[in-house]
């Protein structure tokens, strides 16, 4: 069940980051990429300035960084929200047809004609959406803000109608007792996670801490030390100090979690018939599409003046985007200052629990 990739991706040729560097001068650029990318992608947005981080701090970094062009290094929404958020920035992706299972699985149409049949309820959803639906969202929460913003608006007594991720809607209503009425889509790769093989795991593993994303599905949550956002889980590994985890979310985020701390053992979580099929092997399918390679032919194409790897999003759509995903930043900001969110990042088992922004 170990990580069967390598550890550290090969070097980069110095031609090539050479040549992503120039491109990114050229077009005034800054690259801001997932932690599930590939992780020379990763070490190339950290040596050129850029940011790696989880949805939230993509899109903090994006809006408040100087460059006239952000470079998104993840899947579709992540891109919309850059553009939404500063809609004066060009926007490229690697990938631009890399979209998410959450976002295909809460189609516009179906979403607001749920919607409109439960108009007492206040509508939140979760950031791997499109730009449609977030347009027609009261709030939009990210896995590190979700807690805070379901707890503050349960605390109103308010209803909420959480979409589209069934599990981590789950997880929210048992933490917080918010009566939520919930979408039905997952993710394809944390759904892959299973709660019988991860506990004859922590079994063969007893000094292993569990670190697992709400992404997954009740029965891993459950077994979790940590659950939290990327960034979360790996604040988690750093400050927990045991020489062992087990990661439960896209097998990405090992390259940094072994990065920033080599001596200690990171295994996957165990997902079903590992080896069998593409779609249970702890990485997603469209963060995979991120290659150095595509980025690099990406940014030299946009120098030459081609557009087809740009983000757009209708001007008026997302100017109504805008409101529910600036709702989210303005009170994960206003919670910070006021110290008011819980001082760390995450919380262990026996009051699991994702932490402030
Ligand atoms: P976070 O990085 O915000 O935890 O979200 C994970 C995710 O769904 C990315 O696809
Ligand atoms: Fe979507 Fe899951 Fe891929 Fe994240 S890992 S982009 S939630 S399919």
């Amino acid at each position: 069940m170990d990580d069967l990739r390598p550890d550290s991706p090969p070097p980069l040729s110095a031609a090539l980051t050479a040549r992503i560097r120039e491109a990114l001068r050229a077009l005034d650029a800054v690259l801001v990429a997932h932690y599930y990318v590939d992780g020379a992608v990763q070490d190339l947005a950290d040596a050129t300035g850029g940011c790696v981080g989880d949805s939230l701090e993509m899109a903090r970094f994006g809006r408040d960084h100087p460059a006239r062009t952000l470079v998104v290094a993840g899947v579709r929404f992540m891109g919309e929200t850059a553009k939404i958020l500063s809609p004066d920035k060009r926007v490229l992706m690697p990938a631009v047809e890399a979209t998410c299972s959450l976002d295909l699985g809460c189609p516009i149409d179906r979403f607001d004609a749920f919607c409109n049949q439960h108009p007492d309820r206040v509508v939140v959803v979760y950031a791997n959406t499109s730009a449609a639906v977030k347009a027609r969202a009261d709030w939009v929460a990210t896995s590190s803000t979700g807690l805070d913003i379901v707890r503050h608006l349960h605390a109103q007594g308010k209803k909420i109608l959480w979409a589209p991720d069934i599990h981590l809607g789950q997880y929210l209503q048992e933490q917080t007792g918010a009566d939520m009425l919930l979408w039905n889509a997952s993710c394809i790769v944390h759904d892959e996670f299973k709660a019988a093989e991860l506990e004859a795991m922590r079994k063969e593993h007893p000094r292993a801490k569990v670190l697992v994303h709400p992404e997954s599905p009740a029965a891993v949550v459950a077994q979790a030390d940590v659950v939290g956002s990327t960034t979360q889980l790996l604040r988690a590994a750093e400050a927990l100090g045991a020489p062992e985890y087990i990661v439960a979310t896209d097998n990405g985020i090992l390259h940094k979690m072994r990065q920033a701390q080599p001596d200690k053992v990171f295994f996957e979580a165990p997902t079903a018939g590992r080896g069998a099929t593409c779609k249970s092997c702890a990485h997603c399918p469209w963060m995979a599409m991120n290659e150095v390679d595509r980025l690099a032919d990406t940014l030299d194409a946009a120098v030459r003046g081609d557009r087809s790897q740009e983000i757009d999003v209708d001007r008026q759509l997302a100017a109504r985007a805008l409101v529910p995903i600036e709702r989210m930043l303005a009170f994960a900001a206003a919670r910070k200052a006021a110290g008011t969110s819980a001082p760390a990042p995450f919380l262990q088992a026996g009051s699991q629990g994702m932490g402030p922004a």
